[in-house]
């Protein structure tokens, strides 16, 4: 299980994500507490969204070396070098618009002129020691582009989780709110995949391996089980299954009113997602899943 963490910078800074019980925006010395957790009851790695003081319209708060993402790399190899730290590669968070890619003066996304964007935040996350990248854009020719330019700066050893079935989902609610990232205007469906089509997730993950993915991600899960059991027997890759926000906030809500038993919805939730194929799951539940397993209890 992966850990996925919202980071800013300051210090001291533990800001809870009102529709994400448990979930907040951390500065890095907090997180490092999170992580201390998370690497104590057993979960595998952390993946790591950036929030940026300053946001502008290419997103240059992602390739700076001294952003938020940069400094908790540093820190969580330095501290924790047992957590796989995977960095999360998007746009969204950092360009005033809020969409995943730049714009054209249309106010579209820019597909190609996205790209080399995209490579220059892998590249800083690399150079701060990521030791996966994850781009979630979905821009078209992004795998290409990113492992051509990790290798020529050096960066080989350095691997990609492509977010190849990444369907425009309703469920990434609180996840905008905790990232700060909804789009000003218009929607993601342009660059991001219809719930109805099983078939195009099957042909963006092949490309995505014809491009140089070394691991692929469907997302969200719990509704795409069938996504994810497909895209393993197809591939035969390592395929991992995020479990989003809303999955999360669903399960948080009912079992709040005491609708749902939290414990035990999480655990079967999880156990679903791996019978589906998953070899990794991204999950908010993912310290105390992986402390209940270390503790005997399923
Ligand atoms: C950004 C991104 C999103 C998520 C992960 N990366 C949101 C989106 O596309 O709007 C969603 C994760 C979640 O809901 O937990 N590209
Ligand atoms: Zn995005």
């Amino acid at each position: 299980m992966i850990l996925p963490v919202f980071v800013r910078s300051g210090a001291d800074l533990r800001i809870e994500v009102a529709s994400m019980p448990g979930v907040a925006q951390t500065s890095v010395d907090e997180m490092l507490r999170d992580a201390a957790a998370a690497a104590e009851a057993g979960v595998g790695g952390m993946i790591l969204f950036g929030i940026p003081d300053q946001k502008d319209a290419t997103g240059s708060g992602g390739w700076d070396e001294y952003g938020a993402v940069q400094q908790a790399v540093r820190a969580l190899k330095r501290e924790f070098p047992e957590l796989a730290v995977i960095t999360d590669v998007c746009m969204c968070e950092y360009t005033d618009h809020g969409h995943c890619g730049v714009l054209n003066e249309h106010g579209t996304v820019d597909n190609d002129a996205t790209l080399p964007l995209l490579a220059r935040v892998a590249v800083s996350h690399a150079a701060a020691g990521a030791d996966v990248i994850a781009p979630s854009d979905m821009m078209d020719g992004r795998i290409g582009a990113i492992r051509s330019a990790l290798d020529a700066a050096g960066h080989t050893e350095t691997a990609i989780l492509s977010y190849a079935a990444k369907y425009a989902s309703a469920y990434y609610g609180p996840f905008r709110e905790a990232a700060e990232s909804a789009p000003r205007s218009g929607d993601r469906h342009g660059y991001q995949m219809d719930a109805a089509n099983a078939e195009e997730a099957l042909r963006e993950v092949a490309l995505d391996i014809g491009e140089g993915a070394d691991a692929i991600l469907v997302k969200p899960a719990g509704p795409y089980l069938d996504v994810v059991q497909r895209v393993k027997s197809a591939t035969g890759y390592p395929v991992g299954a995020y479990q989003v926000s809303g999955e999360y906030a669903m399960i948080c809500a009912a079992a709040d009113r005491g609708w749902l038993d939290r414990e035990r919805v999480m655990m079967e939730s999880l156990v679903g997602i791996r019978r589906a194929g998953a070899d990794f799951i991204i999950t908010y539940f993912a310290t105390a899943a992986a402390r209940r397993l270390r503790d005997g209890l399923a």
